[in-house]
């Protein structure tokens, strides 16, 4: 199993710990660390829509809080059932481009494994708002 599919079977383990019983549409992500940890996110929902957490920064959210290097992540793998292809969200990518690494690939997929994509950071969000 290579590195990627490792990543994808812990982001779809991720799913399973979803909060997400307004939109009944569980993500779960996975991030991989510079040394070589995987740290775990999935979507967290609220009442009030707006609050929700997607997958993805709740993975990276919680690395930053674990203590792990803004800018060191080396990928993250992204796993949504309920949709034959997931696509992060503008939010995200922002966040994806601030805090991985600069090379970083993103792994999605949906319920369709054949249809699996990886993107680089500047494919997700080409001519973005970057400072850095
Ligand atoms: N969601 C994610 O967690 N990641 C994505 O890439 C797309 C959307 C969540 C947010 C919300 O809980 C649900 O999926 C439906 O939008």
């Amino acid at each position: 199993m290579t590195i990627e599919e490792r990543l994808m079977e812990q982001a779809k383990r991720a799913a399973q710990s979803t909060y997400s019983p307004y939109s009944h549409f569980p993500v779960g992500a996975a991030l991989l660390t510079a040394d070589g940890e995987v740290v775990q996110g999935c979507n967290v929902e609220n009442i009030s829509y707006g609050l929700t957490n997607c997958a993805e920064r709740s993975a990276l959210f919680s690395a930053i809080s674990q203590g792990h290097a803004p800018g060191s992540f080396r990928a993250l793998a992204v796993y949504a059932p309920n949709v034959s292809l997931i696509s992060p969200c503008g939010a995200c990518r922002q966040v994806m481009l601030e805090l991985m690494a600069k090379d970083a690939v993103v792994i999605c997929q949906g319920s369709d494994p054949a249809a699996t994509r990886t993107w680089t950071l500047e494919q997700l969000l080409p001519g973005a708002f970057d400072a850095f």
